[in-house]
């Protein structure tokens, strides 16, 4: 008899005190925090939510030019002190006007100007096209730039 009272008494300890305390103390706090961290999101300079969403291929595309091209042509194909803005290049009014000649310029180089070619790079002929499609979307403004969302398949 003792002993099952005691037990009952702990459970009502437990429910007055210890047990109930955890569930219902910290409800306040968790709320406003979510709120304020779902408001903080889209501030976050270094987490902007993408502009494009795009395919594999062309996701691909922007990955390799990350990888391969933006130290000399700059984030977003923009251009910086040493290489061309290749949304310029690739643009209406640019010199890389075909995609003939975007992959002759990724094939061959250009050596002596400081453009490597793409065997000198290690870029695997796999993602020409993806880079093409990409950066032509850069130059006809289709896409806004920044890292893109890739679409589901
Ligand atoms: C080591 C630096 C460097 C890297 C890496 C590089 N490029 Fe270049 N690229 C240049 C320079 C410099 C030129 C300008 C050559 C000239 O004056 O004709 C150029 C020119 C070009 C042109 C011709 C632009 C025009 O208007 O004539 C294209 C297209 C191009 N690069 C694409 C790429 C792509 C795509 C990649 C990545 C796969 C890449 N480049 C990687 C330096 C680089």
């Amino acid at each position: 008899m003792q002993v099952r009272s005691l037990a009952g008494f702990a459970t009502y300890l437990c429910a007055l005190a210890a047990c109930a305390a955890p569930s219902s103390a910290p409800q306040p706090t968790p709320s406003t925090a979510t709120a304020a961290a779902a408001s903080a999101a889209p501030s976050d300079p270094y987490h902007p939510p993408p502009r494009d969403t795009v395919d594999a291929e062309m996701y691909n595309g922007w990955k390799q030019y990350s990888i391969h091209c933006a130290r000399c042509h700059g984030d977003d194909a923009l251009g910086s002190s040493f290489g061309p803005n290749l949304v310029k290049s690739l643009g209406p009014t640019g010199e890389i006007s075909t995609r003939e000649s975007f992959l002759d310029v990724l094939r061959t180089g250009r050596k002596k100007e400081g453009m490597p070619s793409a065997a000198k790079m290690g870029l695997d002929s796999v993602y020409f096209e993806g880079l093409y499609r990409y950066l032509a979307g850069r130059g006809s403004g289709q896409l806004k730039g920044g890292r893109p969302a890739r679409a589901e398949q």
